[in-house]
């Protein structure tokens, strides 16, 4: 059955958000008494299953790193609900927080300011055993020599700092730490997207080799197509702070539904079986701060009617356990 609104399952998923909301104010001019404020995550549903990736794709500024930062409760939302491993943690607090948290990591997109540059590479990579009283010493330095190993250090990095490796190395430092502790899900925020394309793919395939070893799940953000399309079982397309359209990675490359996957995808001929009409996105993005009414894509959409101006698509069942908020689609 086809034709129902996009409610993402809550049992059995690692991940699920549930309408989340989140804003920023704007700094206005000293004398403005206007309330401004940045829509830069605008009611989002998405869950990531055990395991699997979903990779979050999407122009700058509409809401990646907003949206994996509210995932991983390093943002509080304004509104919505996020559960994670069976539990509600959208206002989880204290205790229960940072023991949860132990099960939630993020590799950063810096792999230079992310790492400490006064820490030796062992005690960056070891700080969560040290924190959670699991290993200290010559233990912590045994583990971290391993860990180093595994996702492809020099065995004596452990005893230098950060800046003395290169910037795939350095990315490399920055997963060991974030799978220390064995977690549950890894938020990847453009991680490859500072490297070297020689250097990209490497990274990319120690993220996919040591997945399955982890069983860890990954909320994998880029703006780079093929990155996504390399890495994800399942995408979320976003637009101005909403989920344009999600699906099965391999589904949705081949034939995108929504518009505006299918202008992001014409735009990248590499894809190979992307629709071979090249489809050019007119306009600039308009502003988070005041998005277009209607269906936010509309100012720019090669489809749009009338009643796309006028009224909001929901994200919506399209064919079967594909979704996209289009009128048209
Ligand atoms: N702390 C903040 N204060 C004010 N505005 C913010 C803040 N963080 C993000 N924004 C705004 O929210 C919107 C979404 O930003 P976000 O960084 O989530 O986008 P993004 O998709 O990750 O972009 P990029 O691809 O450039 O990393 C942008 O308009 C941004 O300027
Ligand atoms: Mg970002």
């Amino acid at each position: 059955m086809t034709g129902g609104i996009y409610r993402p399952e809550t049992d059995g998923t690692l991940l699920a958000m549930v309408n989340v909301y989140k804003t920023f104010p704007v700094r206005k001019s000293f004398f403005s008494r206007e309330d401004l404020r940045v829509r830069a995550v605008d009611g989002v549903s998405l869950t990531v299953p055990p395991g699997k990736t979903l990779g979050l794709v999407g122009e700058s500024g509409c809401g990646k790193t907003t949206l994996a930062r509210l995932a991983i409760r390093l943002l509080d939302p304004d509104s919505g609900s996020i559960r994670f491993d069976g539990n509600d943690i959208t206002r989880m607090e204290g205790e229960a927080l940072r023991t949860t948290r132990r099960q939630m990591q993020i590799v950063f997109q810096d792999p230079y300011s992310s790492l400490n540059p006064r820490m030796k590479v062992r005690d960056i990579v070891g700080e969560g055993w040290l924190v959670h009283g699991l290993a200290r010493g010559k233990e912590l330095r045994d583990r971290a020599e391993r860990l180093l190993v595994r996702v492809g250090m020099p065995a004596e990095a452990g005893g230098k700092y950060p800046h003395e490796f290169s910037g795939g190395q350095r990315q490399r430092i920055g997963i060991a730490r974030a799978i220390a502790l064995s977690p549950k899900l890894v938020v990847a925020d453009e991680p490859v997207s500072a490297l070297d394309v020689s250097v990209q793919a490497q990274i990319l395939n120690l993220l996919k080799d040591i997945q399955e070893e982890y069983a860890m799940a990954y909320l994998f953000v880029s703006h780079d197509l093929r990155v996504i399309r390399h890495v994800s079982d399942a995408v979320a397309v976003m637009y101005l702070g909403k989920v344009m359209e999600t699906g099965p990675a391999p589904d949705l490359f081949r034939e995108p539904l929504h518009p505006y996957t299918r202008s992001l995808l014409s735009a990248v001929p590499m894809l190979g079986d992307a629709p071979a009409e090249r489809i050019v996105l007119s306009g600039e993005i308009p502003s988070p701060i005041a998005p277009p009414p209607g269906c936010r894509f509309h100012t720019r959409c090669f489809m749009a009617k009338q009643e796309c101006a006028e009224v909001c698509p929901l994200l919506r069942e399209v064919a079967p356990g594909r979704y996209a908020a289009c009128h048209f689609a």
